[in-house]
């Protein structure tokens, strides 16, 4: 008998946390975290605005051939981590992983492969991968991503990455490092599969069953394993950079030339390969040590072969996105990038009655006039009203008693001076205005 009233207790046990709290790898934003957020977004768009990219906002779910042509079949992201299901008209549906795929859909639906080119796209919203989560690491999580499409220019590869770079400038960070490597074409990129192939085969069975099962689906990852094994292994192996064919590598010189010359400081990683397979020539990633294990704050490449891949002419592009959740993480762990609470102009404290009605229409011409003013809605006494005003940070506290208003004013303190004035009610909002110039 005991058995049926523990699992009725569970499922309520169930019932409420699905009731009560959100779904494993989200959180909800808000209050202070929330203005950082704002304060953020904010920025983004000035710098987006002076680098001359426009805003791009594609739905969060795509059909799900877009993501497995686009981020390749035998990817992590592809293989286990999407949200994907069938909707009621029968279609496989996958919410976005990541925001470069949909830009491709978008620039080619939309006709701006026709030009003007370079097309320079930017994006802010939430991804969803189905990781398993931890300090940094969510299952919905926001990027702010750009692509450039139309060009092969290596001064766009360096764009995209001084671009993040002025972003965590601006922001504040300091302990950010650039991690930069080349992994060629389809022309020169076989040849080297084959080579480290060749180089790991003998060592494979010494190696953990993922990069036993990637060694013949995906070789290049192998380079990014995190197993100690693995590494071990692969310390010694060929580097692809000394096997780019002469176009890649000029380009990759190129792009270090130009990196020099905006006197940008990277790292060579020879073995930093990307979990997409749509990337060739540039790739790179900006990690902050802080953060621990999930400690890159953002990451891009070149990927000149997507745009055909999704039905396109051969387009070259590049891009990048940066994780907001990870960059805000990185700022707290500086002490950086606190926004500030935004503070009343006024709060109106009233005595109930007349005094209440007579606050209501002030209230309503202060705000109508674009100033944020409050008043008490919890029927407090006048010292809790004062106490709440200056909780709030209000600039001013407007006392509207009987005998204020008989005389048609109100009794304007000014909460960061600590001086007190009797003013006319008609000039409120110019004296308010005015004392803030
Ligand atoms: P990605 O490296 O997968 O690249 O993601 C870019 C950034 O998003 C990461 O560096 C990280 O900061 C953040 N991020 C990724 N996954 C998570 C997660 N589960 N939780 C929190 N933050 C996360 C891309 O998505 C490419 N589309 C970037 C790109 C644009 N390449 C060319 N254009």
């Amino acid at each position: 008998m005991m058995q049926p009233i523990t699992r009725f207790s569970y499922r309520k046990e169930e019932m409420r946390m699905a009731l009560t709290t959100s779904p494993r790898g989200t959180a909800d934003i808000y209050g202070e975290n929330l203005l950082a957020w704002l304060k953020l977004e904010r920025l983004i768009r000035e710098i987006c605005r002076s680098f001359g990219y426009q805003e791009v906002r594609t739905p969060l779910f795509e059909h799900t051939e877009l993501f497995q042509r686009g981020i390749g079949e035998a990817t992590d992201i592809v293989e286990k981590e999407m949200y994907t299901f069938t909707d009621r008209g029968g279609r496989s549906i996958t919410l976005r992983p990541e925001g470069t795929a949909p830009v491709v859909r978008a620039f080619l639906e939309h006709k701006m492969d026709q030009g003007p080119l370079p097309a320079k796209l930017f994006y802010l919203g939430p991804m969803f991968r189905y990781e398993r989560p931890q300090a940094g690491r969510y299952r919905q999580f926001h990027q702010f991503g750009l692509e450039v499409l139309g060009s092969a220019d290596p001064l766009l590869d360096v764009e995209t990455i001084v671009l993040p770079l002025e972003l965590y400038k601006r922001c504040g960070l300091k302990g950010f490092v650039v991690e930069l490597n080349s992994i060629g074409c389809p022309s020169c990129r076989p040849h080297y599969r084959e080579q480290l192939k060749e180089y790991v085969r003998p060592h494979l069975g010494q190696m953990c069953p993922s990069c036993q099962s990637r060694f013949d689906r995906n070789p290049l990852r192998l380079l990014d394993c995190k197993n100690e094994a693995c590494r071990k292994v692969l310390a010694d192996a060929p580097v692809i950079t000394e096997y780019l064919c002469e176009e890649c590598a000029e380009h990759f010189t190129q792009v270090k030339s130009y990196l020099g010359l905006l006197g940008v400081d990277y790292v060579l990683n020879p073995k930093l390969v990307r979990g997409f397979d749509y990337y060739t020539r540039t790739v790179f990633e900006v990690t902050y040590a802080g953060l621990g294990a999930q400690n890159a704050i953002g990451a891009g490449g070149r990927y000149d072969g997507l745009v055909e891949e999704v039905g396109g002419n051969p387009t070259p592009a590049v891009g990048f996105a940066v994780g907001v959740e990870r960059l805000l993480l990185a700022l707290a762990d500086e002490g950086a990038f606190a926004a500030e609470q935004p503070r009343p102009d006024a709060f109106i404290v009233q005595f109930g009655g007349e005094t209440k009605i007579k606050a209501a229409q002030l209230l309503y011409d202060l705000r109508r006039a674009g100033l944020h003013a409050e008043m008490d809605h919890l029927g407090r006494s006048v010292r809790a009203q004062m106490k709440a005003a200056d909780r709030l940070g209000a600039r001013w506290v407007l006392i509207l008693g009987e005998d204020e208003l008989a005389a048609g004013k109100v009794k304007m303190r000014n909460m960061d001076r600590g001086t007190e004035e009797l003013v006319d009610l008609t000039q409120v909002k110019q004296h308010i205005s005015v004392r803030e110039e």
